[in-house]
């Protein structure tokens, strides 16, 4: 049994909790938060006993071999080193960290210890994403050298700590910007980086004016601090010629949510976000295909389930995370140089 403690256990750690929980090979026994009454509520919500309220505490019990950091942004780093450094195996949810300088130093300390650092890139344990994955790795589409992602949410800004520049590093691009830009990067092949230009706005605020419209909120909600930009959009160029672009806001004025993640190759495409959906060309014909799958889009629970299992399997077999340390780190510096490249408003080159 592979025993498990998490250390954050706001609204993201029920996904990592009930996925532990779903897992026969796991035993979870230990969470950490800050908030004293959290602890509690959910020590007795899930049967933990084990309630820290300091990660140094969780780490020193020599019972825990693995934990999930499920903490505020600027938490990330020193956890996640802390807890290799104590012996523990360690997801930690995306982003890795706050700045690429953090992220190379989790990367020094994964590569001293010999445990599992899994980074929380969620989709690419999505059903749609292994469904497509495959045909992009049997070549039907050739060489992918165009994606273009949008995250846009038009009220979305979770309050708290997320629109706290100094707990989160940034607003939609850090947090949502990651994800499409992520699984973009992963299904293109993860070409290395070479440039950068971006443009970060702050129009709109948090809008937390707006009624009757529901929307994702920081375990501690608190609309008052507002300091993240509203909306990002950048275009990233890889050293194989292929680019990427991609939009991303918390607050927009904009008619609905959207988000679309679409890849375009020389023999065929795909669209990934909202649902798989693959194009292809034969017999002089272009081909729309709808796979046949149960979940064409992106199933929250059940990718956070595999997500899950992954991670328990590579600490028990030892084989290595399909989402290591060295893609957070290149993600970090692309999600870095647009923050860099809005700032001073020229291109930055990697
Ligand atoms: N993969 C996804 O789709 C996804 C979705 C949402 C959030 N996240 C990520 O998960 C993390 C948490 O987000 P959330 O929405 O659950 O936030 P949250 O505010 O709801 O919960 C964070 C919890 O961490 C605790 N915490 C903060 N710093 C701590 C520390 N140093 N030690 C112990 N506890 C600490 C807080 O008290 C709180 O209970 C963030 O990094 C976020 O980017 C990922």
């Amino acid at each position: 049994m592979l025993k498990v403690g998490v250390i954050g256990i706001g609204s993201i750690s029920d996904m990592h909790i009930q996925a532990y929980q779903k897992n026969d090979q796991v035993k979870l026994i230990a969470f950490c938060d800050l908030s004293e009454e959290r602890l509690a509520e959910k020590g007795k919500k899930y049967g933990v006993e084990k309630l820290y309220n300091h990660h140094e505490a969780l780490l020193a019990d020599s019972e825990i071999d693995a934990v999930s950091i499920c903490t505020w942004n600027d938490s990330h780093a020193e956890i996640a080193i802390a807890a290799l450094e104590a012996g523990k195996h360690v997801l930690v949810e995306k982003p890795v960290s706050m700045t690429v300088a953090e992220a190379e130093r989790i990367e020094e300390a994964v590569k001293k210890s010999n445990k599992i650092l899994q980074v929380g890139f969620v989709r690419r344990h999505a059903d749609n994403v292994n469904v497509l994955k495959r045909f992009i790795d049997t070549n039907e589409f050739g060489e992918i050298y165009y994606a273009k992602a949008s995250y846009l949410r038009r009220y979305g800004n979770p309050g708290g700590w997320f629109s706290d520049i100094t707990k989160s590093g940034g607003g939609p691009l850090i947090d949502l910007g990651v994800h499409v830009i992520d699984i973009s990067w992963y299904l293109m092949g993860r070409p290395r980086p070479v440039s950068v230009s971006g443009n970060t706005y702050h129009k709109l605020g948090n809008r937390s004016n707006i009624k009757n419209l529901s929307a994702y909120q920081a375990a501690d909600y608190d609309p008052t601090h507002n300091d993240v930009e509203d909306l990002t959009n950048a275009l990233i160029r890889f050293e194989n010629g292929a680019s990427l672009y991609v939009d991303v806001s918390f607050t927009l004025h904009a008619k609905k949510d959207e988000t679309t993640v679409k890849l375009f190759g020389e023999k065929g495409g795909a669209e990934i976000e909202p649902e798989l959906a693959i194009v292809l060309e034969k017999n002089d014909t272009i081909l729309n295909v709808d796979p046949q799958i149960d979940h064409l889009g992106f199933d929250f629970v059940k990718s956070f389930d595999n997500e899950i299992n992954h991670f328990v399997d590579c600490c028990v077999t030892g084989k290595e995370s399909i989402a290591p340390i060295a893609d957070g780190v290149e993600v970090m510096k692309m999600l870095n140089a647009i923050y860099e490249s809005a700032k001073t408003g020229k291109e930055v080159y990697l």
